[in-house]
């Protein structure tokens, strides 16, 4: 019972749609009408502002992060699920959440918020991949994709050295995650027709 909780607990902390939620009731506008349509930081920024797209993306990483320290809430305690489960079903409501009929984001904010929970180096390993791509290419979709294949080369050098399977099998599917829920914008991205941010 105490598992089942758990889990669910997980999947609606991920399922927060923070872009939706701000968008509606601070801006009265929906964010899946505007922009990419998708229900995540970049287009919170891009529709919304700075503002908005600051505390959505604020949110959108600690709901992961949230979900993976469940387990040291004492009721949860005895429970025994690994905080990289619970952080994947995150990333799951995330994509597909309860309170935005199951039309979520691209992965991105969360997975990092998992990571945080996890291991806060790799999370700053994968800010820093992702910060200077941001720079070099202007494109959120495309540092996104850089980080998640850094943090694939990361997993593999942290599965050879400490053994850490399960990392490494999170981490692949997040990144399986992101790519594919980043098929539009790599069309974009080989069509040269992908926005870049104005204010780097
Ligand atoms: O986090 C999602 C980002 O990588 C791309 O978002 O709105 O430009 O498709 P968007």
């Amino acid at each position: 019972m105490v598992i089942a909780i758990i889990l669910i607990c997980a999947y609606l902390l991920g399922s927060i749609p923070s872009g939706l939620w701000i968008g509606k009731i601070f801006y009265k506008t929906d964010i899946r009408e505007h922009g990419s349509g998708n229900l995540g930081a970049t287009n919170s920024f891009r529709t919304l502002g700075k503002k908005a797209g600051i505390a959505v993306t604020i949110i959108d990483i600690l709901k992961g992060t949230a979900a993976t320290l469940l387990p040291f809430i004492p009721y949860f305690s005895d429970s025994a699920v690994h905080p990289l489960i619970l952080g994947g079903i995150a990333v799951f409501g995330h994509m597909f959440p309860i309170f935005a009929g199951f039309r979520g984001g691209k992965a991105v904010a969360t997975s990092g918020g998992v990571l945080l929970g996890y291991s806060w180096p790799f999370f700053i390993v994968l800010i820093l991949a992702f910060i200077i791509a941001l720079k070099i290419s202007k494109m959120v979709s495309f540092s996104s994709m850089v980080a998640a294949v850094v943090g694939l080369i990361y997993s593999i050098v942290n599965m050879i050295i400490n053994h850490d399977y399960a990392l490494f099998i999170l981490i692949v599917l997040l990144a399986s995650f992101i790519f594919y829920r980043h098929r539009a914008n790599i069309k974009r991205i080989r069509e040269g027709t992908e926005p870049k941010v104005k204010w780097l």
